[in-house]
């Protein structure tokens, strides 16, 4: 199948304890890198490749995430009476063309694959993307935007995929390499979060994935697997079984886990170097912690 990808699916249900207390009241995927939320970047990069249909597959207590996507008259008019253009054309550049949001519950966190099944019905015979807003991506081309180009010469299903040290295989989907071309890889087989030792390569399925709607019949089967949750994982294996092309796709950048503490402090710092207006002032401050601390031991 070789039609393009324009819609783009968000699971967005998760409740996000890793981040207590924070998360009591505010959805994950509302806490910010430096200005933007999580779910602002996984936006941006779903526009970059071309997507113009956004499903975000949520739960209750999400309301601020679809708050966030609102647009604020009162807001705008403030800061066009204040004369503050910069801020105005930021806030107008987080608008979404109306309907272009769709959101869908997920009524039990019965996993991954289940998100992805609950927005079913608004995938037609199309293949369609999924993004993981906790996996922030940073290069010079966004990374669905590398996926798609990949995938208009390769269609099937294609996950995007990094090398991971063998001790944090059992954090991730794993793949079975078939043949290794390069950035592209062909896959015998897929495992979710397998122990350490019986990992079949070190290269992992990192948030980003573009599907066949043969996965979301897969998914109807909702085989219950690792966790006992329903794994996107399997659903995609199911097709390699199937005899059904399956890619995995190593993407030029940069990945940070902002579902884990430690990521989300260095994607804050690595975005926050980013930025010219800040870049000074935080290397000067980063390099007199490290000193300090360093003397200090
Ligand atoms: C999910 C997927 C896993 C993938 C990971 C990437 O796991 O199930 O296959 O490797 O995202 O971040 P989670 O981190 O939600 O447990």
């Amino acid at each position: 199948m070789k039609k393009k990808v324009t819609k783009a699916i968000f699971p967005v249900a998760g409740l996000g304890t890793r981040f207590l207390p924070a998360t009591k009241s505010v959805p994950k995927e509302i806490m910010t890198l430096v200005d933007r939320p999580l779910i602002q970047y996984a936006i941006d990069e779903a526009r970059a490749a071309g997507i113009k249909e956004f499903i975000f597959v949520t739960s209750r207590g999400k309301g601020a995430l679809e708050d966030y996507f609102d647009e604020a008259p009162q807001l705008e008019q403030t800061l066009r009476k204040a004369g503050k253009k910069e801020l105005l054309d930021t806030l107008q550049s987080t608008n979404m063309e109306s309907g272009a949001i769709a959101y869908i519950r997920q009524h039990k966190a019965l996993g991954l694959g289940h998100a992805v099944w609950c927005a079913r019905r608004l995938i037609s015979n199309e293949p369609f993307a999924v993004i993981l807003p906790d996996d922030v991506i940073a290069g010079q081309t966004p990374c669905l935007q590398q996926m798609v180009e990949a995938y208009a010469e390769n269609p099937g299903c294609m996950v995007a995929a990094m090398e991971v040290p063998q001790q944090a295989a059992s954090s991730y989907g794993i793949l079975d390499v078939k043949e290794d071309m390069g950035s592209l890889v062909s896959v015998n087989g897929m495992v979710e979060k397998p122990d350490a030792d019986k990992a079949p390569s070190n290269l992992a399925v990192i948030g980003r994935y573009i599907l066949t709607p043969d996965v979301l019949r897969n998914l109807n089967k909702k085989k219950s697997g690792a966790g006992g949750e329903i794994q996107l994982t399997d659903a995609i294996a199911d097709e390699i079984v199937e005899d059904r092309p399956v890619y995995g796709y190593r993407f030029e950048g940069e990945r940070f886990d902002c579902g884990s503490k430690s990521g989300f402090l260095q994607a804050t710092v690595a975005f926050g170097l980013n930025r010219p207006e800040l870049r000074d002032d935080l290397m000067g401050y980063l390099s007199s912690v490290v000193d300090t601390r360093k003397a200090a031991e």
